[in-house]
C-alpha cells in the first residue's frame, strides 16, 4: 500500500454492508469471502477505500448497530480468517478499509448489559446510565421518533429506568466510568491490529449526559475522542477515525478540534441543501452552507455523501426546508421515516440520468472526501415497501440472473427480497449489464473516478471560491490548489440556461473541458458565455499550459 499520510483526503470511499454485497456459501447472506470475490470490482471503478457497516456479533434489530459482542463476527459473514483475508487482499489492491464502530450503545444482548440488569451490585451495573426517574435528562430530543416515545427504559428486575438515545434494546454506555472508556480503547485496538485502517464512528455527540443541557457534543466527548486519537497516532500511525455526527455547521465543525481529534467527519450539514438547492433550483442554499462549514484543520477533511444506509436525514434544517424536502422528494408517506426520506439516489431524483450526473459531479469536486453508497453507482432503486430502513438495503445488482446474481440460494431465503420494480428491475439494472453497456451510468461513473483520480490532489486538499455572477440557477465556482485550478460550472434548473463570468484572473488562458479534453475559446476581456443544458455541468481545466498550438477541432 501507499504510504500518503494524507490518504483519506485524496480518496473516494465505497459503503457497503457486508451481508448485501455477495454471498458467496449460499445461504442468502452475504458474507466476508464474497465481499473478497468482488474486491477485483471495486478496484476496477476506482475506490480507494472501503467502508463497512458493523460486521460484529448482533441480534441485527438494528443491522448490527446493536453489538451484542464487539470481539466477535456474525457468524453469518464468516470466521475472523475471513475477514483477515478480506483485508489482506483489499491492501494488496491499494485499497483501504475502515469500519463502523459503534461507541454510545450496545444491545441489550451484550453480555455487558446482561450482568449489569442483574442486580444493582452488579460489577457491570455502572457501565449503563441509571435512574430511579424517568425526568431526568428532560428536554434531551428523541431521535427515532417513529418508534420510540422517551430515552429511558423501565428495567423489570432491578428496577430503575436505563438510558438510550435510539432504540429501547440499545442501552447507552456509561463513558464517566473509566472502564468502560478503557474497554472501548481495547476494542479499537483489537481491530486495529488486525489490519484496519480506521474506523467510522457510529453517533459520536452522545457518548456523555449532564443535566440541564442537551446531551449533545458536550466538552467531554470531545476530550475522550482528542484521547482516541492520541492513542491511534501513537499505536496505529496513519489509521483515521471518521464522524458521525450529524449535527448543525458550528457544532459538526467541533469534531476537527484543532487537528487533534477526528480526521473527518461528515458533511450533514451540506447533504441536504444540495438536494434543496435542486428542488429550488438556487445555488444560495450550497454556497451559504459550504461558507459556513469552511475552513477547518489542513490535516482533516469532510465526506461527502449523496445517501447512506440510513433514511436521508432532516433533522438539522429548517422547517421550511424540511417542507421543500418532503415535497419534492418523499411524496408518499411511506417514503418518510423519523424525520427524513427513506429512498436511494435514483429513485430520489425519478431516475433522471442528467441529475444524477449532476449530483455525482458535485460530490466529487466540493471539498471533501466523497463517499459512494454500494448500488448508487449502478442506478439502484429501494423499496419502500420494506420496513424501517431496510428498502435501501437491498442485495447489490450483479447480473440479470437468479438473485440478481447476489446469490444462488432460494429466494425466500434471502436476507431481503432483491428489487423488481420495472423501473429498476435487476433484469436491467445489474453490474454485468452496465458494464457492457458504454452509456451506462456505471461506466460514466468509472469515468468520472479516473477523472478524479487525475486530478485527486486539486479536487482532494484544493480550497474553493464561489465565482459571482448574475444567475442564481448556477453554481461556479474554482478549486485551487498549489498552481492547478478548475473551474465548475453547474445548472441546478431543469431548464437550458445560460451564465457569463468575468474572470479577469484568467484573461488569457485557454480552459480545456477536464472530462473529455475537449478545448475551449481563450479567456479575454469580454465575460465568458457558457450556455448549458438542463442538469448540465462542466469541470474546466485551467492549469494547462497554454495549447494554442494544438488544433482545437479535428476538423
Ligand atoms: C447511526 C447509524 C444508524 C443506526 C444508529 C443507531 O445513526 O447510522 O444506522 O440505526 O446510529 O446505532
Amino acid at each position: 500500500m501507499d504510504n500518503n499520510p494524507l490518504w483519506y483526503r485524496d480518496a473516494v470511499f465505497y459503503e457497503v454492508p457486508v451481508k448485501s454485497f455477495f454471498d458467496s456459501t449460499n445461504d442468502g447472506t452475504g458474507d466476508f469471502n464474497g465481499l473478497r470475490m468482488k474486491l477485483p470490482y471495486l478496484h476496477d471503478l476506482g475506490v480507494d477505500a472501503i467502508w463497512l457497516l458493523p460486521f460484529y456479533k448482533s441480534p441485527l434489530k438494528d443491522d448490527g448497530y446493536d453489538i451484542a459482542d464487539y470481539y466477535s463476527i456474525q457468524p453469518e459473514y464468516g470466521t475472523l480468517d475471513d475477514f483477515k483475508g478480506f483485508i489482506s487482499e483489499a491492501h494488496a489492491l491499494n485499497i483501504r478499509v475502515v469500519a463502523d464502530l459503534v461507541l454510545n450503545h450496545v444491545s441489550d444482548q451484550n453480555q455487558w448489559f446482561q450482568d449489569a440488569k442483574k442486580s444493582r451490585d452488579s460489577p457491570k451495573r455502572d457501565w449503563f446510565v441509571w435512574s430511579d426517574s424517568d425526568a431526568k435528562y428532560s428536554g434531551v430530543r428523541i431521535i427515532f421518533i417513529d418508534s420510540e416515545i422517551s430515552n429511558w427504559t423501565w428495567e423489570p428486575n432491578t428496577k430503575q429506568y436505563y438510558w438510550h438515545r435510539f432504540y429501547s434494546h440499545q442501552p447507552d454506555l456509561n463513558y464517566d466510568n473509566p472502564e468502560v472508556r478503557e474497554e472501548m480503547k481495547n476494542v479499537i485496538r483489537y481491530w486495529l491490529r488486525l489490519g484496519l485502517d480506521g474506523f467510522r464512528c457510529d453517533a459520536v455527540p452522545y457518548l456523555f449526559e449532564r443535566e440541564g443541557t442537551s446531551c449533545e457534543n458536550l466538552p467531554e466527548t470531545h476530550e475522550y475522542f482528542k484521547e482516541i486519537r492520541k492513542m491511534m497516532d501513537e499505536e496505529f500511525p496513519g489509521t483515521i477515525l471518521l464522524a458521525e455526527a450529524n449535527q448543525w455547521p458550528s457544532d459538526a465543525k467541533q469534531y476537527f478540534g484543532k487537528g487533534d481529534e477526528f480526521h473527518m467527519a461528515f458533511n450533514f450539514p451540506l447533504m441536504p441543501r444540495i438536494f434543496i438547492s435542486l428542488a429550488r433550483e438556487n445555488s444560495f442554499p450550497l454556497i451559504n452552507i459550504i461558507s459556513q462549514t469552511l475552513p477547518i484543520p489542513d490535516n482533516c477533511d469532510w465526506a461527502i455523501f449523496l445517501r447512506n444506509h440510513d433514511e436521508l436525514t432532516l433533522e438539522m434544517v429548517t422547517d421550511e426546508e424540511r417542507d421543500i424536502m418532503y415535497n419534492e422528494y418523499a411524496k408518499l408517506p411511506k417514503m418518510r421515516l423519523n424525520l427524513g426520506i427513506r429512498r436511494r439516489l435514483a429513485p430520489l431524483v425519478d431516475n433522471d440520468r442528467a441529475t444524477m450526473e449532476l449530483l455525482n459531479a458535485l460530490m466529487f469536486s466540493l471539498p471533501g472526501t466523497p463517499i459512494i453508497y454500494y448500488g448508487d453507482e449502478i442506478g439502484m432503486g429501494d423499496n419502500v415497501y420494506l420496513g424501517d430502513r431496510n428498502g435501501v438495503r437491498t442485495p447489490m445488482q450483479w447480473s440479470y440472473d437468479r438473485n440478481a446474481g447476489f446469490s444462488t440460494a432460494d429466494n425466500e431465503q434471502l436476507y431481503s427480497p432483491v428489487v423488481t420494480n420495472p423501473n429498476y428491475h435487476y433484469e436491467s439494472v445489474n453490474v454485468e449489464s452496465e458494464l457492457r453497456s458504454g452509456s451506462s451510468l456505471l461506466n460514466w461513473m468509472k469515468k468520472m473516478l479516473r477523472v478524479r483520480k487525475n486530478y485527486s490532489e486539486l479536487l482532494g486538499r484544493g480550497g474553493i471560491r464561489f465565482i459571482d455572477q448574475k444567475n442564481r440557477r448556477v453554481l461556479t465556482y474554482v478549486r485551487e490548489y498549489k498552481d492547478q485550478r478548475m473551474l465548475c460550472i453547474f445548472n441546478l434548473s431543469r431548464r437550458p440556461t445560460y451564465v457569463e463570468l468575468n474572470l479577469p484572473e484568467f484573461r488569457g488562458l485557454k480552459p480545456l473541458e477536464a472530462i473529455t479534453k475537449s478545448p475551449f475559446p481563450r479567456i479575454g476581456d469580454l465575460p465568458y458565455f457558457f450556455t448549458l443544458p438542463p442538469r448540465g455541468f462542466f469541470w474546466l481545466n485551467l492549469t494547462v499550459p497554454d495549447h494554442e498550438d494544438e488544433k482545437d477541432f479535428d476538423d
